[in-house]
């Protein structure tokens, strides 16, 4: 992946912070997921007052794409920090999401933690997570 396309997906996860529904925790996360064939899918976290329906900024992604009958992926880029903060730390996915992207994504899916556009890190699936359950261990 060149480096123009990182930067390419950071901004637009950049600026999927602006729609996260976040009246409890403050906490705004935007994603974008790049497919195969070149499409992005963005998405930002959005709460409940029960809390657990809450979906994260990376599976309201997935989500989009799979159900446009989308699956095959080739990277994603997460950003996520206190709402009004001037500065952003970096945010790495839950495990919930991991597994998500476990479902969907092979070894060579990228995970792109990122600040801003000029400061980020990449990682490949199995280095976030490791010896994971998935499809193989079901399917025939
Ligand atoms: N959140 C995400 O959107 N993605 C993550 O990977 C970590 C957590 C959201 C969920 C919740 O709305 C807020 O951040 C605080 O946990």
């Amino acid at each position: 992946m060149n480096e123009q396309k990182i930067k390419e997906l950071i901004s637009y996860a950049l600026n999927m912070r602006a729609f996260s529904y976040t009246p409890y925790s403050h906490f705004n996360v935007g994603a974008a997921l790049l497919a195969a064939d070149g499409n992005v899918f963005t998405g930002c976290n959005i709460e409940n007052a029960s809390y657990t329906p809450t979906i994260c900024a990376e599976r309201t992604a997935f989500s989009k794409a799979v159900s446009e009958g989308v699956r095959d992926f080739k990277a994603i880029a997460i950003v996520g920090g206190p709402k009004d903060s001037e500065s952003l730390d970096y945010c790495f996915p839950c495990g919930v999401c991991r597994q998500v992207m476990s479902e969907f994504c092979k070894d060579d899916f990228m995970v792109i933690i990122a600040k801003s556009v000029d400061e980020y890190k990449t990682f490949y699936l199995p280095e976030i997570l490791p010896e994971r359950f998935g499809p193989k261990d079901l399917l025939c």
